[in-house]
């Protein structure tokens, strides 16, 4: 049996496939197109091992998925690979039109013509797993209830409308064609191998480099922090039991204000690295806001936990120390993602806040 993962050498993905061979025999066929966010350091562990084929193209590839498909005949497609930074997507938002839209698309037809010449239990086992995320319901209000998987769909920035449109297109591929699909929207995802562009790798990193820790606007914005091992568990647990057709949000029951994130970051960092020159916290900068910033998030995830007994492992207290001491034991990693396009993406981002 064959899994076929989109964007596993991307943070959550190679999570993922590290997670899933960590604990299954079943072959994982992991393409990924390399973006600035791909690295296949995360999947150094797995070198040599059979069970992992890496291919490296793109998901808007027709031929190439067509190809994959009919050579290893995946039991399911479990698709990561995306844009997923808000920020760079209000610089350039074509390439996630181009990846998050039309690479869903290209996928979705793909699986479509795979699933309808399967016979028999192949075809009723398959699946199509798209890992999606709470960014799609937009902002909520300070005392609103925490998003539910019939939330209004609200996407606010370009990454989370493409991701909103890719959701759509999901649905419609299971409403109209009748491709078993499963969907999960998921809230902030932190751990091992996260990219330094997102908040809370960036602060670890600006931190131990003597670097300001830039807080947008006045830092009280909300997010639902989620161990990246978490999430891993939570598809596993859709993929083997979700009802095909069906939505399940994903989170960690852990709403934090950026700040309060920052000055945890910080504190561990003190206990676990202490700088002579003080504490980190002297490091915290609020510059200006992101354009069209959503202010809270949270994760309504009684369903997932309701249909098949799922909830996060990890409190934020056991991931984030977890994922410090990850930042510090890998200081090698982090040196090697900091290629030139990582400076120019700094500079673009934070020169003119
Ligand atoms: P990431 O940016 O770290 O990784 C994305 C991966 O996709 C990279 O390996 C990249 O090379 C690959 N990729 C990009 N474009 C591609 C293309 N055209 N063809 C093939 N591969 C391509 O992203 P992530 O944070 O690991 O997120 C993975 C998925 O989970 C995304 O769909 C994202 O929307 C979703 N999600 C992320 C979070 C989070 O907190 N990071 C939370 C909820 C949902
Ligand atoms: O909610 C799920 C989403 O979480 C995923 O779909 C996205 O792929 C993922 O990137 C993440 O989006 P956010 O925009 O919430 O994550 P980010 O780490 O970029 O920012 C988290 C919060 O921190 C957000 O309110 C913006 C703020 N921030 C971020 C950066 C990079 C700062 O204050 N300073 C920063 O330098």
């Amino acid at each position: 049996m064959t899994l076929l993962v989109t964007g596993g050498a991307g943070f959550i993905g190679s999570n993922f496939v590290l997670d899933w061979l960590g604990q299954s025999d079943e072959r994982v066929v992991n393409l990924d197109a390399l973006t600035y966010a791909g690295n296949l350091q995360n999947l150094a562990s797995l070198q040599g091992d059979a069970r992992h084929v890496f291919v490296h193209g793109d998901i808007t590839d027709r031929a190439l998925i067509d190809r994959l498909l009919a050579e290893h005949r995946p039991r399911a497609l479990v698709h990561f690979a995306a844009e997923s930074h808000v920020d760079r997507s209000i610089h350039g938002p074509g390439a996630f039109m181009k990846t998050n839209v039309e690479g869903t698309f290209t996928l979705l037809e793909a699986a479509r013509a795979h699933w309808n010449a399967l016979q028999g239990d192949e075809q009723s086992a398959f699946r199509f797993h798209h890992v999606s995320t709470d960014e799609v319901y937009g902002s909520l209000a300070p005392d609103a209830p925490a998003f539910t998987e019939t939330h209004p769909y609200e996407p606010n920035s370009p990454y989370s409308a493409s991701k909103a449109a890719s959701d759509h297109l999901v649905r419609a591929w299971h409403h109209t064609y009748g491709l078993p699909v499963l969907t999960t929207n998921c809230s902030n995802n932190y751990g091992p191998y996260h990219f330094p562009e997102k908040l809370i790798p960036l602060m670890i990193v600006n931190a131990l480099a003597g670097k300001p820790l830039p807080v947008y606007g006045d830092g009280r914005q909300i997010r639902d922090w989620l161990y990246v091992g978490d999430h891993c568990s939570a598809i596993r647990a859709v993929l083997a039991g979700g009802r095909v057709g069906e939505v399940y949000n994903i989170g960690g029951w852990n709403e934090q204000a950026n700040i309060d994130i920052v000055n945890i970051v910080c504190g561990l960092l003190d206990e676990l690295r202490p700088d002579p020159a003080g504490p980190y916290a002297r490091l915290i900068t609020y510059v200006k806001d992101r354009p069209g910033h959503d202010r809270r998030y949270a994760i309504d995830a009684r369903k997932i936990e309701r249909e098949l007994g799922w909830r996060p492992a990890e409190t934020f207290a056991t991931g984030i120390r977890k994922t410090v001491q990850w930042y510090l034991a890998h200081a090698d990693w982090v040196a090697n993602v900091q290629s030139g396009s990582y400076r120019d993406w700094l500079s673009q981002n934070y020169a003119a806040r």
